[in-house]
């Protein structure tokens, strides 16, 4: 039996190429172009395998038109992009990245949730325009980060990476609102506490977006939430676009009923809104939360481990849907 082909939907390192070579034919994007859903499908004809980012959409239609694929290694942790049930249902296998990115994508929703609330963006648009000629008491004033009240919305692995650097590093008052609460213990050690979703949305000083985007998430922040915060409270979100309604969100910036957001994700991205663009209390980064050189390097080896485990007949390290191991189409 030949080698299994594999397609390669978008750049990635050499090194992580030169890997997959060794065990797959290999159909790769070097030049980085944009392909239609239907050129995507059309160049996963004859390939058993997917190497996909979260900018692909896997979905019943490209399924269907390939009944030849028996793995999707998406290079995210994320993963709202691929239609899990589809794959399942044809024993298709699905891994994610997890793990290796946390830390780095706490890191980059502090920041951000700084940035907004010191409001850094906005400062240095007004130094680069020339507009800074005295120093004056209430200049580009925000609010504190320290002995704040930071806001968590989801509390899986990277929100609780954020709650140890609120709590441990800046002293802040540590809230959650997720499905399932921590155990007790684990509250304790992170020094986080759970609260419905109602009193966190009231009580955030600085509220941060960290659940995963689905049916149940979509505007999960939309018009009536934003009313419920603080005029002073910024929103930070680095999860999915589509988790906060951002038209909404850019009027309530507008309009001051919350002081100021951090958003690396967006509906539709890579469009923003431009009623975003247009408010200048916002920081916006083009969905780099994860984007640093070592994880990036982690995360697409990751997902090389996982389609060589997936099409060589191991289980893979991060298979998000096991009972497709079983399915009858394998
Ligand atoms: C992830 O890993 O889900 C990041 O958002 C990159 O897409």
């Amino acid at each position: 039996m030949g080698r299994a082909a594999i397609l390669v939907a978008r750049a990635v390192f050499p090194q992580t190429i030169e890997r997959l070579r060794r065990h797959f034919e290999v159909e790769d994007n070097a030049a980085d172009q944009a392909w239609s859903p239907a050129e995507l499908s059309a160049r996963l004809h004859g390939k058993a395998g997917l190497f996909a980012t979260a900018g692909e959409r896997i979905d019943a239609a490209l399924l269907d038109a390939n009944p030849q694929l028996r793995a999707v290694a998406n290079m995210a942790v994320g993963y709202n992009n691929v239609d899990l049930p589809a794959c399942t249902a044809r024993g298709v296998l699905v891994t994610n990245t997890p793990d290796v990115l946390t830390e780095t994508t706490a890191d980059f929703g502090f920041a951000l949730m700084m940035a907004a609330a010191r409001r850094l963006a906005e400062s240095e648009r007004f130094l680069r325009r020339g507009e800074w000629s005295r120093w004056s008491y209430d200049m580009y004033t925000g609010s504190d980060v320290h002995g704040a009240t930071l806001a968590i919305l989801g509390m899986g692995r990277i929100g609780q990476a954020i709650a140890r650097r609120g709590a441990l590093g800046f002293g802040m008052r540590v809230i959650y609102h997720n499905r399932s609460r921590l155990a007790p213990g684990q509250e304790e050690a992170l020094g986080a506490r759970w609260v419905d979703k109602a009193t966190l949305l009231a009580e955030a000083d600085h509220l941060v977006l960290v659940l995963p985007y689905s049916a149940a998430s979509h505007h999960a922040i939309g018009a009536a939430e934003l009313a419920s915060m603080k005029p002073t409270a910024t929103l930070t979100n680095i999860a999915r676009g589509g988790i906060v309604d951002d038209a909404a969100l850019a009027a309530a910036l507008r309009e001051r009923r919350i002081a100021a957001a951090g958003l690396d994700v967006f509906e539709g991205e890579p469009q923003v809104h431009p009623d975003l663009l247009a408010v200048p209390n916002v920081v916006l980064t083009p969905h780099i939360g994860s984007a640093t050189v070592a994880t990036r390097r982690a995360m697409a080896e990751l997902a090389a481990t996982n389609l060589i485990a997936a099409l060589g007949g191991a289980t893979p390290p991060n298979l998000l849907n096991p009972e497709a191991l079983g399915h009858a189409a394998r």
